[in-house]
């Protein structure tokens, strides 16, 4: 088989790694890839929400499957752009169709979809500049803290929790005043909830489904989840808070109705579900969803799926889910995520990484995040440079092996957190 998977970041890198160990594949190329992805296949030079240049491209080298890694050609419609074409809707898209997209596309739509299909989660109001004074009515009803999203994609960026209602009133105002531009033009207000978050993900063909491990990711730059919100810091799998008790209530109460739900409103849905979950009094309800694979939770997930990635995806496509075998590896996986010295904020690219014929003396495998080559060296390319992944008998072993492999790679101004796990 003949795959094409989209996006460049640490989570491409480790489907790539896992997709290319299947025995089914024939050839592996990444649009646009990253100076990781290209050693386990091919980097093209296309961009992901390209969808004419992917097609020229699938066609031209009979592609039988395009796996989507990040929710930007997703939300723009690539499902439907190439199954509405005779000539590509026999390749097989791992990801939903734009309408099943708005699950991420969409706050207001997330939460309207839940409220019809009865899924628990934070009591919200959405309004737009005609309706403020009944957000601002609605936040006279809630206790601090307040929580603001923007509707739209914001690159992480659109959701705002603010401590006075004051500057909730504010902040709100702001938003729908072109804050984030077209994407806060429609605002969700919702009630804090208090609890240690999660993230599950689920692979669906639309009607069966398999619960992948579940992972925590670390999003704050600084220790003790202080600081600016990043694209994550570091994860850890399993959870051991989402125990069989807790994942029978997340299938019960979250997963099945979700599929179902889907389902029953005829939105066509094969490919990943990322519940963001929060653990409220061993209650699980949704903070968000995502129709992609989370990052850098992929890293350490990848790890622990011991089954053909390839066969499960087969399975997606053929919609017989349900035949296929997920075999788990048992063992904890953690990841550390090297950065750029000032990420978030303003960093420098382009500084030479050493230390790579180190690591690869242990067992800890890299994913590359933000990197590229340069006259022959490996370089910094990005805020988010490298995954360092490793397995162990419980967390501890875990980190402190992907610690000393972190250890182990140096560039200039390179960061990253010491305390992943620290709240499992
Ligand atoms: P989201 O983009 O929806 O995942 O929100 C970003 C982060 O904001 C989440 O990962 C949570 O940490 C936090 N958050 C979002 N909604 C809520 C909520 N209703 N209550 C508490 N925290 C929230
Ligand atoms: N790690 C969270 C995300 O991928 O959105």
């Amino acid at each position: 088989m003949k795959i094409l998977l989209l996006g460049s970041g640490g989570r491409e890198h480790a489907l790539a790694w896992k997709i290319a160990q299947s025995p089914r594949i024939e050839k592996l190329y990444i649009a646009p890839g990253n100076a990781g992805t290209n050693a386990v296949g091919e980097n093209v030079d296309i961009k992901a929400t390209d969808f004419p240049a992917l097609k020229e491209f699938a066609l031209g080298h009979e592609i039988d499957m395009i796996v989507v890694g990040p929710e930007d050609p997703l939300v723009q419609g690539i499902f439907d752009y190439f199954k509405e074409d005779a000539a590509t809707r026999h390749i097989a898209i791992i990801g939903p169709s734009a309408k099943g997209a708005q699950l991420e596309g969409s706050k207001e739509f997330a939460k309207e979809f839940m409220l019809r299909h009865n899924i628990p989660t934070a009591r919200y109001k959405s309004v737009t500049a005609d309706t403020l004074e009944e957000g601002l009515a609605f936040l006279e009803t809630l206790t601090a803290p307040y929580v603001l999203k923007a509707d739209g994609l914001c690159a992480g960026k659109g959701v705002l929790i603010l401590p006075t209602l004051e500057e909730a009133r504010k902040e709100l105002k702001e938003m729908l005043g072109g804050m984030f531009g077209d994407a806060s033009a429609t605002v969700v207000i919702e009630e804090f909830l208090s609890g240690i978050e999660c993230s599950v993900f689920v692979l669906t063909d639309g009607e069966h489904y398999k619960i992948l491990p579940v992972a925590k990711d670390y999003k704050r730059i600084g220790e003790g989840d202080k600081g600016l919100n990043t694209g994550g810091m570091g994860s850890v799998t399993p959870v051991p808070f989402a125990n069989g008790e807790f994942m029978e209530k997340v299938r019960r109460r979250i997963v099945e109705p979700t599929i179902n739900g889907l389902r029953t409103e005829g939105i066509l849905y094969k490919g990943f579900i990322f519940l963001g979950l929060i653990n409220v009094q061993n209650e699980p309800m949704v903070i968000e969803y995502n129709v992609r694979m989370g990052d850098p939770e992929t890293e350490s997930v990848m790890l622990r799926i011991k089954s053909d990635l390839v066969d499960l995806f087969e399975g997606v496509h053929q919609a017989d889910l349900d035949t296929r075998i997920m075999e788990l590896d048992p063992r904890t996986a953690a990841c550390v995520m090297l950065v750029s010295g000032g990420y978030p904020e303003a960093y420098r690219k382009g500084y030479p990484i050493s230390g790579f014929d180190l690591v690869e003396a242990t067992d800890s495998i890299l994913f590359h995040a933000g990197t590229a080559v340069k006259d022959g060296r490996t370089v910094t390319n990005g805020g988010r440079v490298i995954a360092v992944c490793s397995y162990g008998e419980t967390k501890e072993e875990a980190l402190e092996k992907s610690y000393k492999a972190a250890n182990m790679l140096s560039f200039e101004g390179r960061y990253f957190r010491r305390d992943i796990g620290f709240d499992l």
